[in-house]
């Protein structure tokens, strides 16, 4: 065992081993030993409002002396579903679980319930939890492992998924279109599904090609697809309504997970009531259970949780402190003549050591990044004061609790770490 509960919080990332954090505030941790950093990772996201919020610590204390969770109807169920109706465009009813892995596994097993078809599309690139169906072709790989764009190959991502698992799956080069009308000739008419990130988070941050999310969308409805938006990442992020509401999309489902929960853990499946309704009790109905459904504490933290999200100004902000942080990071690399992308918009972005301007896909990535030289930099980072996962395939996030402050920390810091790497 690695002293972690997830690999990507240990050595597979952090040399020499894992960061035992200890505290937050706002957007500072401070560790076992008691260095403090400035957060950038914000728990893969989910700390939309940065660590200890007074607001979600008094909810929580509340909450809890009136006992955590019944696993029985709850008027805090209510209470979060109607704000996440009000904010999610698609959202005609939402079904809460656990984790964004649940989610999208859950909006599977709808989407092969209401087209009564099995087999569904996924990207090359593309995470969306550590269910089965799901376990292929999200990692980096060398790129000649990759296969024919027109045919990629098809890589397990993890030991004991039994290989059959697959032969329902079909995979497909993100922001391509002619690839993946190449692909959908041979298997189009048999998919429930097409699900997609909007924007690609699990190899770093990179953004659809204009008009391409669009596209997709069409071309799922034209084969009898539905079109799944794993916003597991980007919900409550770029906009209230998260990138179905920015792309202006109108996915048949979508996930969420992370940001919603403001750090505690939790997973929705949001779409019309053609679709949710197959949840319902009775004949052919789709089997969700979970004890931990809708639990209590994690239902009044999303209630307490969106209502700051409301509140004028939480966006702005969130696209102003990151935009700061793309610029001047832009900034350091021409002045210091290092050749790298520095990819994303506001709340989210990455960074890729590469001679390429952009990084388009999976195979860019795989191809001309040196993810080497990114985790050096952020080694760099670290022994400065930024916390920060040094894998690149993650990426930078900025809450409501980050300031100008702390972008000009990171900047100075990174300026003298790319002095040394020059
Ligand atoms: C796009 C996407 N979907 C689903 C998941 C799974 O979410 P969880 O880790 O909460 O199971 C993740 C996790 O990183 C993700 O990035």
């Amino acid at each position: 065992m690695e002293g972690v509960n997830s690999p990507s919080r240990g050595a597979a990332v952090y040399s020499p081993g894992p960061i035992y954090l200890e505290r937050g505030r706002g957007s500072h941790v401070w560790d076992a030993d008691g260095n403090e950093y400035i957060d950038f990772m914000m728990s893969f996201g989910a700390l939309i409002h940065g660590h200890a919020h007074p607001k979600l610590v008094e909810v929580v204390s509340k909450a809890i002396a009136d006992g955590s969770h019944f696993a029985a109807a709850t008027c805090a169920e209510i209470e979060a579903a109607e704000r996440f109706c009000k904010m999610v465009p698609t959202a005609e009813a939402v079904r809460f679980c656990n984790t964004g892995t649940e989610a999208t596994m859950l909006a599977l097993r709808l989407a092969r319930a209401h087209t009564r078809r099995n087999k569904f599309l996924k990207f090359e690139g593309h995470y969306h939890g550590w269910y089965d169906s799901y376990l292929l072709n999200a990692h980096g790989h060398a790129s000649e492992q990759l296969g024919p764009r027109h045919e990629p190959a098809k890589i397990p991502d993890s030991a004991g998924v039994p290989p059959k698992v697959f032969d329902d799956v079909v995979i497909a080069p993100w922001n391509d279109l002619e690839s993946l009308e190449h692909i959908l000739r041979h298997h189009g008419d048999h998919l429930a599904a097409i699900i997609t990130e909007p924007i690609m988070a699990n190899m770093g941050c990179i953004l659809p090609r204009e008009g391409y999310l669009q596209e997709l969308q069409k071309i799922a409805h034209r084969h009898g697809a539905l079109f799944i938006l794993d916003e597991v990442v980007t919900g409550f992020r770029y906009a209230p309504g998260g990138c179905q509401e920015y792309y202006k999309l109108q996915p048949d489902l979508s996930t969420f997970g992370k940001a919603l929960g403001a750090g505690f853990p939790v997973g929705a499946v949001a779409g019309p009531r053609a679709i949710l309704d197959r949840l319902r009790w009775g004949e052919n109905m789709v089997l969700h259970y979970g004890t931990f459904n809708g639990h209590r504490l994690t239902m009044n933290v999303i209630a307490a949780n969106l209502d700051l999200l409301a509140t004028d100004g939480a966006y702005k902000k969130l696209h102003a402190i990151g935009d700061s942080a793309i610029k001047g990071l832009r900034e350091i690399f021409a002045k210091q003549k290092i050749e790298a992308a520095v990819q994303g918009f506001g709340p989210m972005f990455q960074i890729y050591f590469s001679d390429r301007n952009y990084i388009f896909d999976c195979r860019d990535y795989c191809s001309f990044v040196n993810t080497a030289r990114y985790s050096e930099f952020v080694h760099r980072l670290i022994e400065q004061g930024i916390y920060m996962t040094p894998s690149n395939g993650l990426h930078w996030i900025i809450s409501t609790a980050h300031t100008e402050a702390d972008i000009q920390k990171l900047l100075a810091v990174a300026d003298a770490a790319c002095a040394e790497l020059a």
